[in-house]
């Protein structure tokens, strides 16, 4: 199991990556908003920075949604650092950008996927990895997790190579039920991340062996 931080912030990018246990990050255009990212030079700056912290996956997502400009978006971002990913929208272009990438050797990742039929297009077009939004489905009432447990199953069925990525990761919670459902990779907030390291027994048992420990050593 994979870990990626979802966020274009470089000190959330940093302290994830010091904790020792980070493997890629994701980004979208609205993670580089939120951090004031404009212009398309900026942008691709801020790429170059994300990928200088990390040594892992990068998912950098082309606006275009026209075949030719994904191409030629996808193909600048590839070219900034071996560490990009070209992170492409699940939709008709896109698929069919995501074929010409996989045929160039450029990894991608098929995004804002949502039902099993839009896992089996991204797949069958070769894409690296596929991005099903695990939250987005929650807050209409589906079930997110549901949607990777089918991917996983379809793809092991058929064995293809695409990893599931499992995005809109909202807790930790979410982690553990992605664990549970075998995905390759979950892209998290590193609040998420963090949540894993809770528990109460592990706080009142460091407490007692460092009183303990105290007691005789002073
Ligand atoms: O990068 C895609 C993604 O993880 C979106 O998350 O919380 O905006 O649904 P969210």
């Amino acid at each position: 199991m994979k870990f990626f931080v979802d966020t274009a912030n470089l000190d959330q990018i940093r302290e994830a990556y010091e904790m020792g246990v980070l493997d890629g990050v994701t980004t979208n255009p609205s993670l580089m908003a939120k951090e004031g990212i404009k212009g398309e030079e900026n942008c691709r700056k801020h790429y170059v920075a994300i990928c200088e912290l990390v040594d892992g996956d990068v998912s950098a997502e082309v606006i275009a949604t026209d075949y030719q400009g994904m191409i030629r978006e996808g193909e600048e971002l590839a070219a900034l650092h071996p560490n990009i990913v070209v992170k492409v929208p699940c939709i008709a272009e896109g698929i069919r950008a995501i074929k010409y990438f996989t045929d160039k050797g450029i990894r991608t990742n098929c995004t804002l996927v949502f039902s099993p039929g839009q896992a089996l297009l991204a797949a069958k077009a070769g894409a690296t990895y596929v991005s099903p939004f695990v939250g987005r489905l929650d807050d209409i009432a589906s079930d997110g997790i549901e949607l990777i447990e089918k991917i996983v199953d379809m793809y092991a069925y058929y064995g293809f190579k695409t990893q599931v990525l499992a995005a809109s990761i909202r807790s930790t919670q979410h982690i553990i039920q992605c664990v549970e459902a075998g995905a390759d990779v979950a892209t998290c907030p590193l609040s998420a991340i963090k949540g894993l390291l809770n528990h109460p027994l592990t706080t009142s048992g460091l407490a007692t062996f460092l009183a303990d420990h105290r007691k005789v050593n002073s």
